[in-house]
């Protein structure tokens, strides 16, 4: 099966994008030929300030190899640096009605979140359904906010057969993430940038500790047992716990009382080190080395071209542009 996903670079990768999704884009390539790109182009529908987005792509490239997707198994690049994702784009836009997208739920959302209404935004869809076109995608693994982009791309795929006669799209297939995977933010609503409630994984530790001592708590004394519904710290510390003695602790914690909620973000720090230790070791080696970075990507679209090229050859010749 062929495998793709994208991640835009509009924040700085969290624990909850590593557990939502990144973990299992990791275990895809042990089975599947996974193609993973920074989704720059989209990303400039809501980071609209040059250095910063330069930043955030850099970053997001780094932080992508350092969690281990890995560029001698999968495909990994950057949209931007593959421009016959925004040629098809175009023709695919030829064939999307404007009913199918204005129903789209996203466009709305982030409008209603104070992102300027754009046509870029507007469009997004399209692009999104070139990206996963492009490289004859059978699986996309999503969060369940996409599922309705998935449709898009598999309708806009199907008004093109219908008008031009020709399959020439493999029709691909959304693969939801688990939502027993969301993982909650200091504040105990689902971790997202848009809230401002992550836990980043390549900050600078006191950052990290200063957020990780901030998770919202209720104000039960120390001594007694604590409630573990809806509680940020206690399903942070279970989703953390290293290992079995580990994790009875936690319960044990929660259910006898007798530890303070201090007490427990400390070790909730202690326990969030050690698995993304080497993580943000390979990180800071990679920082260092951005030209490495940079041959990695070029790379990667390299390989993605060996796909794109032809398709694009197929679509130009179905429309009657060649
Ligand atoms: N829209 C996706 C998101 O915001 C990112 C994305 C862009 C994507 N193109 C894609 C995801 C293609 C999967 C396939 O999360």
């Amino acid at each position: 099966m062929r495998v793709l996903s994208g991640v835009q670079p509009s924040g700085n990768l969290h624990i909850g994008n590593y557990f939502g999704a990144i973990r299992q884009f990791v275990h895809l390539q042990e089975e599947h030929d996974c193609y993973y790109f920074l989704a720059d182009l989209h990303a400039l529908t809501t980071v609209q300030d040059a250095p910063r987005f330069r930043e955030l792509v850099r970053d997001l490239a780094t932080g992508f190899l350092a969690l281990g997707l890995d560029p001698e198994r999968s495909v990994i690049y950057r949209q931007s640096d593959l421009p016959e994702v925004t040629e098809l784009s175009w023709y695919l836009s030829t064939v999307a009605s404007m009913g199918l997208l204005q129903r789209c739920h996203s466009f709305k959302e982030k409008v209603a979140q104070g992102v300027v209404p754009s046509h870029a935004l507007f469009s997004y869809p399209v692009l999104m359904a070139a990206d996963i076109l492009i490289v004859r995608s059978d699986l996309v693994p999503v969060g369940k906010d996409q599922k309705q982009h998935l449709e898009v791309t598999r309708d806009v795929a199907a008004s093109f057969h219908a008008v031009y006669g020709e399959e020439v799209f493999t029709l691909p297939k959304p693969l939801i993430l688990d939502e027993v995977a969301v993982v909650p933010g200091v504040d105990g609503r689902k971790m997202s940038k848009s809230y401002d409630n992550t836990i980043e994984i390549y900050g600078p530790e006191k950052a990290t500790r200063k957020k990780i001592m901030g998770i919202v708590t209720d104000s039960t004394p120390v001594e007694e047992p604590k409630p573990t519904e809806d509680n940020a710290l206690y399903s942070l510390l279970k989703l953390f716990a290293p290992d079995e003695g580990e994790t009875a602790w936690v319960e044990k914690a929660f259910t006898e009382g007798g530890v303070g909620y201090g007490d427990m973000k400390k070790k909730l720090f202690e326990y969030f080190l050690e698995p993304f230790s080497e993580a943000r070791a390979r990180y800071e080696e990679l920082r260092a080395d951005p030209a490495e970075v940079e041959r990695l990507l070029a790379a990667g679209a390299a390989r993605a071209r060996e796909t794109a090229a032809p398709l694009m050859d197929e679509v130009r010749r179905a429309v009657g542009m060649r």
